[in-house]
């Protein structure tokens, strides 16, 4: 028999767990699909004696993840630690420094430093794979980079977060609000202690940082995409959302344009048949414009040691076959320079909400100031009376430049008769 693949394993946590379940659970399908045996030969963690409800028995222990580079019996190093700096960093730097091929499920250290690890992957003519990086177990990053290689895509946008999905469904089944919903998930294990990675957005954009890349032929670029959270959403919003024919869900959208690429991550408005709006729970999904495809969608579960490690075990496959593409499918001398639009420049339709005092004149004040932007209106809707009190008043605008959006909200938000910062959200064709 062929010798097998050895694998170094940074991290036993949910996902490095579930990797070596799943390796030990199809071993027989993974060395057949593989051609040779995939065996896991050292591990790293912090803590040494900790039940991990897996034996370690026979696996060298390291507990400096950086030694699994350096280690003469290990053929691929698998970092499974997370975090964009310190030992995961550190370890994917050193294995490719020691011409070790990588497979990672790094998303934020994809997005932050995956231009540089790139080219280091690139020099050390290695591969840097990272399937489980984006959707977890949802296989993107090789239906675009791969299945889709040869179609000029147009836009990709997707469900990216599998706890903001859960909140924004839960939201809009039980009526209550973010942070009554946000509490009862970090209670279930849905939400994280301190959730601000998912809710404020920044988890979504890694993803959507990453898939732009893959989607357009450009080095990484984390740094231009736009990120909203979720937090200001309110019952009202997902009252109203559905009263016009929509869901609110927390998007990732990748344009491609003649300007540029424009990437941004924040609650959209989906049209309640498109089939992203019927994306529930935990679920991700992705759907992909190609000029030759037409529309693809896949959706799945984004994140969970079996979903996650399906994805993990997937690369490690390919590294076993000898099957290899550069990081972002093409060379770092064959990828676009294509700039970056900024969301100034965004283009489409918008829903507005404003809580008003409910007294004559308010409504006209405001669609002045709109007509003075430029902003035309689609629909209006106010439910209620509250002489004296605030209401909650909704505008529909048709297209229009986020600019010119931005400057009538600011002259909105002044008028002494709205009472809270006005909700703004875009409305996109699933
Ligand atoms: N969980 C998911 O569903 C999911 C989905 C997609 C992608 N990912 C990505 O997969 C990666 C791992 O996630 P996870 O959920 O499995 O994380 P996790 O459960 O927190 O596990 C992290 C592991 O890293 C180890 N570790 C931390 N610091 C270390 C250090 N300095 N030296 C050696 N080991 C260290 C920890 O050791 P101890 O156990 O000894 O503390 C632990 O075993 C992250 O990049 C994450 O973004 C996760």
């Amino acid at each position: 028999m062929t010798h097998p693949l050895s694998i170094g394993l940074a991290g036993l946590g949910t996902v490095g767990v579930g990797l070596l379940h799943l390796l030990a659970r199809n071993a027989d399908l993974i060395t057949a699909r593989a051609g040779r045996p995939v065996i896991v030969t050292a591990v790293s963690a912090r803590n040494r004696d900790r039940d991990r409800g897996v034996s370690l028995a026979g696996l060298n222990w390291h507990d400096d993840p950086v030694a699994l580079a350096a280690d003469p019996s290990i053929d691929v190093v698998v970092e499974l630690i997370g975090g964009a700096e310190g030992p995961a960093r550190d370890l994917v730097e050193s294995a490719l420094a020691e011409r070790k091929p990588v497979v990672t499920a790094n998303k934020a250290l994809l997005a932050i430093h995956g231009a540089a690890l790139a080219h280091a992957a690139e020099e050390a003519g290695v591969p840097l794979a990272f399937e489980a990086a984006v959707a977890g177990g949802i296989p993107v990053i090789k239906a675009l980079r791969e299945g889709l290689a040869v179609n000029r895509i147009a836009r990709v946008a997707g469900i990216l977060n599998g706890t903001c999905n859960y909140i924004l469904t839960r939201m809009t089944d039980e009526g209550r609000d973010f942070a009554e919903i946000l509490a009862d998930a970090q209670r279930l294990g849905y939400a994280e202690a301190d959730p601000s990675f998912d809710v404020d957005g920044i988890d979504a954009a890694h993803k959507l940082a990453i898939l732009a890349a893959l989607a357009f032929g450009r080095p990484v670029a984390f740094e231009a995409v736009h990120v909203e959270g979720i937090s200001a959403i309110s019952t009202f919003d997902i009252g109203f959302a559905r009263e016009l024919g929509y869901r609110i869900k927390l998007l990732g959208i990748a344009r491609a344009s003649e300007a540029g690429i424009e990437a941004r991550v924040h609650p959209a408005m989906v049209p309640e048949h498109a089939p992203l709006a019927r994306v529930d729970g935990v679920f991700n999904a992705i759907v992909i414009e190609g000029d030759f495809v037409g529309r693809v969608m896949l959706e799945g579960r984004g994140a969970g040691a079996g979903p996650t490690a399906s994805a993990v075990a997937a690369d490690l496959i390919d590294i076993a076959r000898g099957r290899a593409t550069p990081v972002w499918g093409a060379a770092a001398g064959a990828l676009s320079t294509a700039p970056s639009v900024p969301i100034d420049q965004h283009i489409g339709p918008y829903y507005l909400r404003l809580m008003v005092v409910d007294r004559p004149g308010v409504i006209a004040d405001v669609t002045a100031i709109l007509r003075d932007q430029g902003v035309s209106l689609e629909s209006m809707l106010q439910r209620g009376r509250a002489p004296g009190e605030a209401v909650p008043v909704v505008l529909v605008t048709h297209e229009t430049q986020e600019s010119a959006m931005r400057a009538a909200l600011a002259r909105i938000a002044a008028l002494d008769a709205v009472m809270e910062a006005p909700t703004l959200v875009r409305i996109e064709a699933g």
